[in-house]
């Protein structure tokens, strides 16, 4: 499709409706029937999710209340035990699924393996007995630092096993911010790799861990477990790091599921936020079992026939919830993949589809727009045809790489399933459901039911037709973030009173700006605070701004992004300087790596702008606004009438 034709689709506003076979054989049937199921869940959220729970999951104990709301706190299937590791391994051994592949990995450079339930089954009750045996224990947290490798996903489920929420840190996150997280949830241990293969190159992964537990700066750590990835050779501590393969040796593949409350915390994941440091974002057990398994049924239509695939990685919750937990609780078959495209590889991903005939495939636009750099033929040269849908999830997707999603890799035929969700939310929360749902290019379509989202203004009050607003969500749902780790005080400000409460309407605050068009479709527009988007990477200015401010060469920092072609947003930071240091080149190449030695790579600014003054208001908050205008090259010379100083201006447009 030339680009004139595909703009002249997008002001036709076109709907792509399912075709009336894909409606037919999928879990939700058409229109109506997803009317029906939104309206039964809006009538009685608690007896809608209960009646799933009933028929969906396993539980060990019935609950006695499903919803206690006492704003903003939820607690769901109240008195209820289950183990999430028993519906998404156990209950599948018991059918014909037990020699299902579970998981399919295809790993860097070459290697791939595949294990069935009733293997994963096995290795994930030995590593939770290698865990036991360190002295880990129900409610200890563990922090999990790993490579796209199986042992990543079977090390997140021993936990769950065992009761030990885990704490996934993404591998790409800096020896810095490992520690911090290590701290801040007072982890007992760590399980780790030597190193892992990234876009051609091996990184390490122990010799992080080493540096982040050094000098006792992360004194709750007693032990390191090791797997054996690259062989690149590490250090061992003696009584502290144990080798993965050498425990399991010993280890005894019988290890009854920890009964679990509903409200027991499953895991924390650190998130970005518009203020101080990442937040451990705490979720709990029953309630994401349920919202992650039905979400995925209902969005991704997950058959038995799927092979299914999602290329996050597991460091992000797309990665918890769509790549371990939903998959297996359905008992489905995922796919891991270790690699990540790149110019050496540019068919990467297609290889990945054509070797296991991918039914489902689920990425991100940041990856969707490199390939549409890198040539119609890598796609075009391999054999597409098994796929049936097409997702993608987080950050808006310009309806020009909706259109070419759609057309090249999905060869018009597959429904595209764009999720709009955060951490905090655990789930999907708009979401097509494939066989119920037309899409229109850019538009994350309608609320999953039990989701009551609109669009308001400052104070709560619905916003009008296409008139833009705060998202927000007006009932708690399953996988609702429980608390801020250690801090609910900043729980509560952060989402539950940046839209103040009207009486007994309490408003979930997801911190992006939205509009909704007249046939009641979302469009998500973007985060509305200091929260920038980079490759679909969650990132706080004022994360990447303190960074900035330790390294001894600057005085003052302040971050902001631009549009980016391909990545959707890219880091730009003014910087002024303090010392002697000279302004240029190469201290604008030591300052991005100070950044990406601070908190890690993806939060390396992409351009460093030297300055002697930034914008401030008259209260000393910096202008943010007017620096974005100025780092995308736009106009600053309007609306400047709260600014402290007005000669900034000049001094700014000089900066270089
Ligand atoms: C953005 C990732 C538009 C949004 C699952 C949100 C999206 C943040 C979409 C959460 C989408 C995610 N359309 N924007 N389909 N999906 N976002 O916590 O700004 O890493 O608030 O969760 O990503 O990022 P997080």
């Amino acid at each position: 499709m030339a680009e004139k034709n595909i703009e002249s689709v997008l002001h036709e506003d076109r709907l792509f409706p399912p075709a009336p076979e894909f409606s037919q054989a999928a879990h939700v049937k058409g229109a109506e029937h997803y009317e029906a199921l939104y309206d039964e869940a809006k009538a009685d959220p608690a007896a809608f999710w209960a009646k799933l729970a009933g028929t969906e999951l396993d539980w060990f104990k019935e609950w006695d209340q499903v919803l206690d709301w006492q704003p903003p706190n939820a607690k769901w299937f109240v008195g209820g035990q289950m183990n999430i590791t028993y519906n998404c391994l156990d209950r599948h051994l018991k059918t014909w699924r037990k020699n299902k592949a579970a998981i399919i990995w295809e790993g860097e450079p070459g290697d791939s393996c595949t294990l069935t339930y009733a293997q994963l089954h096995r290795e994930v009750c030995q590593v939770a007995n290698m865990l036991k045996g360190l002295g880990v224990g129900k409610g200890d947290r563990v922090a999990i630092y790993m490579p796209m490798v199986p042992e990543a996903a079977i090390a997140m489920l021993a936990c769950a096993r065992i009761g030990a929420p885990h704490s996934v840190v993404f591998g790409g996150f800096s020896a810095e911010a490992l520690r911090d997280r290590l701290n801040d949830a007072q982890c007992k241990a760590v399980i780790t790799a030597d190193g892992g293969f990234r876009k051609d190159k091996v990184v390490p992964l122990k010799p992080q861990v080493d540096a982040a537990i050094a000098d006792n700066a992360a004194p709750s750590v007693e032990s390191v477990l090791v797997v054996e990835r690259t062989k690149q050779g590490v250090t061992m501590e003696s009584g502290r790091d144990h080798w993965w393969h050498e425990l399991k040796k010993e280890a005894s593949a019988d290890c009854p599921p920890e009964p679990m409350d509903s409200e027991d915390m499953l895991f924390v994941l650190y998130t970005s936020g518009s203020t101080g440091k990442p937040k451990g974002v705490v979720h709990t057990t029953a309630g994401y079992n349920l919202y992650t398994h039905m979400t995925l049924k209902w969005a991704f239509d997950i058959q038995d026939t799927d092979v299914y695939w999602c290329t996050a990685d597991v460091g992000w919750i797309t990665g918890h919830s769509y790549i371990v937990y939903g998959p297996l609780s359905n008992g489905a078959t995922t796919v891991m993949y270790e690699g990540a495209p790149r110019p050496s590889n540019p068919g990467c991903f297609w290889d990945v589809v054509e070797k296991y005939g991918v039914t489902i495939f689920y990425t991100a636009p940041t990856a969707i727009r490199a390939f549409i750099k890198m040539g119609d033929e890598h796609p075009n040269s391999r054999d597409l045809s098994s796929l049936r849908i097409l997702g993608t999830v987080g950050e808006p997707i310009n309806p020009e790489a909706w259109i070419w999603y759609h057309r090249v890799i999905g060869a018009e035929k597959c429904p595209i399933v764009d999720t709009w969700w955060q951490t905090e939310t655990g789930g999907f929360m708009l979401t097509p459901l494939p066989g119920a749902i037309a899409t229109k290019p850019g538009s994350a379509t309608k609320p999953f039911p039990g989701i009551i989202a609109d669009i308001v203004d400052a104070e709560g009050n619905p916003v009008g037709d296409n008139e833009g607003g705060y998202l927000v969500i007006k009932h708690p749902w399953p996988s609702m973030i429980r608390n801020v780790y250690g801090d609910s005080d900043r729980f509560r400000k952060t989402y539950w009173e940046g839209i103040p409460p009207k009486g007994d309407q309490h408003f979930y605050f997801a911190g992006d700006g939205a509009r909704r068009d007249q046939d009641g479709y979302f469009w998500v527009m973007g985060r509305v605070d200091d929260v920038v988007n980079v490759s679909g990477h969650r990132l706080g200015t004022m994360e990447i701004e303190s960074a900035l401010v330790s390294h001894p060469a600057v005085a003052e920092a302040a971050v902001v992004s631009k549009p980016d072609e391909v990545k959707g947003e890219e880091i730009v930071a003014f910087v002024i300087l303090e010392g002697s240091e000279p302004a240029g080149d190469e201290l604008s190449a030591t300052l991005k790596k100070h950044v990406g030695k601070e908190i890690g790579a993806i939060a390396r600014p992409g351009e460093i702008r030297f300055t002697d003054a930034l914008p401030k208001t008259r209260s000393g908050k910096i202008m943010r606004r007017l620096l974005r205008n100025l780092a995308s090259g736009q106009d600053i010379s309007g609306d400047t009438s709260t600014l402290e100083d007005r000669t900034v201006l000049d001094r700014l447009r000089a900066s270089s």
